[in-house]
């Protein structure tokens, strides 16, 4: 057994086999440019389980380790290839096995909730997934019961059964919300999707405070700022707690990013930064790891493509909705590694939209470090050194996003939470 340094999109990395080893040595402040990446892969040169719920970033692990854990691993060894769990049961993994979180998904009859809530409930770090929604969360809770993954499934419908939904609760997922047509940007949703997410924030307030909130619902530029406005009001706001969710900037900016360079998916990490509509979507393609050189009609391309993902996925749909089945997949690596932070897992790295100071913006997403009570530290460094290009598209985003962040604290101002 040796200690290594290792880059993975999939702890599950962990779930790299016997004898994987990646190895890049990093400290917080020069994510990730330091030392060159290493992978040595399996005798088939293939990862043995790769559940792809982790972030792509550097993570201190144990060789053949598994974000699976020991016991608390044991629903998604399952599925993996004896060779796989014989990796996982030598391993020593971070991971405290008795982990046992809750989380609670507002909006998971929904197109969003209900992929989500599957992936959730096959992490081994929870006891109890609570599932909310107005709905149709009956069927989904049966349905999702009978999976043998560790945690219990409870559904709970409409108003009157919200609190006990967040009762105890670790983490608050909000997907609820109506998605976007054709022709419609993320702001069009503002009207409707203002009020759901700030009485569902209202009744987080209330009811598990404490807990890590993680806002979905579109928005998000003027969503996160809403939760925070009404979880001030309340008087329970922690910074550190609160986060957009723009996790799919990142693994649309990855997927796009390794397809054009023909590198291998999960060996890719570009930080995207800004905010999580349109041009405020800014990857940072000068900082993609591993170190890779773009000319000015990729980096337009690529930068243009990852900005209007969301938008090619709603006109591929022809009406019927937005980006729910990568947004489940994006939102589930983001549920999995605050509960590795929770957890005590010291290298947790996403990109997240919160409140900052790394610009003059009051909220910016940006590349932050998660421990145990949240946001850590902020990787200021990905900021530094931006070529010329990124550096006049972050200037050009602070408009649009600061409107955005304006309209959605006024919004939350004038309508006082209840009591
Ligand atoms: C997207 O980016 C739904 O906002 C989500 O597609």
């Amino acid at each position: 057994m040796f200690l290594c340094l290792y880059k993975m999109a999939a702890t599950s990395a962990a779930t790299f086999s016997i004898g994987s080893t990646i190895s890049l040595g990093t400290k917080v402040s020069q994510l990730p440019q330091s030392k060159p990446l290493s992978v040595r892969f399996n005798s088939q040169n293939t990862l043995a389980t790769f559940s792809g719920l982790k972030a792509a970033t550097f993570v201190k692990c144990e060789s053949g380790s598994s974000f699976l854990g020991k016991e608390s691993g044991a629903a998604l060894q399952g599925a993996a290839a004896p060779k796989a769990q014989k990796s996982s049961q030598r391993s020593q993994h971070n991971l405290n096995p008795q982990a046992s979180y809750k989380v609670a998904i507002l909006g998971a009859a929904g197109g969003i909730g209900q992929p989500l809530a599957l992936l959730v409930k096959m992490s081994p770090l929870i006891s109890a997934l609570h599932i909310y929604d107005i709905a149709n969360v009956k069927g989904v809770a049966a349905d999702l019961s009978h999976c043998n993954t560790p945690s219990q499934v409870l559904g709970f419908t409409g108003t009157s059964e919200l609190p006990n939904s967040l009762k105890g609760v670790d983490v608050v997922v909000i997907p609820a919300g109506v998605p976007r047509k054709p022709g419609m940007t993320r702001d069009d949703l503002f009207s409707i999707n203002a009020n759901i997410v700030k009485t569902l924030v209202e009744a987080v307030a209330d009811n598990c405070p404490d807990a890590f909130i993680h806002i979905i619902s579109n928005p998000v530029n003027s969503t996160l700022p809403i939760a925070a406005e009404v979880l001030k009001q309340k008087g329970v706001y922690d910074p550190k707690k609160l986060f957009g969710v723009t996790t799919l900037d990142v693994v649309r900016a990855n997927t796009f990013v390794a397809q054009k360079k023909n590198l291998k998916l999960i060996d890719v990490d570009v930080p995207v930064v800004g905010g999580h509509a349109g041009k405020t979507i800014l990857p940072l393609l000068s900082k993609t790891r591993p170190p890779v050189s773009f000319n000015d009609e990729e980096v337009q391309e690529l930068t243009v493509r990852i900005q209007n993902a969301g938008t090619e996925v709603v006109e591929a749909k022809e009406g019927a909705g937005s980006a729910t089945l990568s947004m489940a997949y994006a939102a589930a690596r983001f549920v999995e590694s605050s509960l590795r932070a929770l957890d005590g897992d010291a290298d947790v790295y996403e990109c997240s939209f919160v409140q900052s100071d790394l610009t003059e913006l009051p909220f910016f997403a940006s590349r932050v470090k998660l421990g145990r009570k949240g946001v850590e530290a902020f990787i200021s460094s990905d900021l530094q050194g931006l070529t010329e290009y990124e550096q006049k598209a972050l200037e050009a985003l602070k408009p649009e996003l600061k409107a955005s962040i304006e309209k959605g604290i006024a919004f939350a101002q004038k309508q006082p939470v209840t009591t």
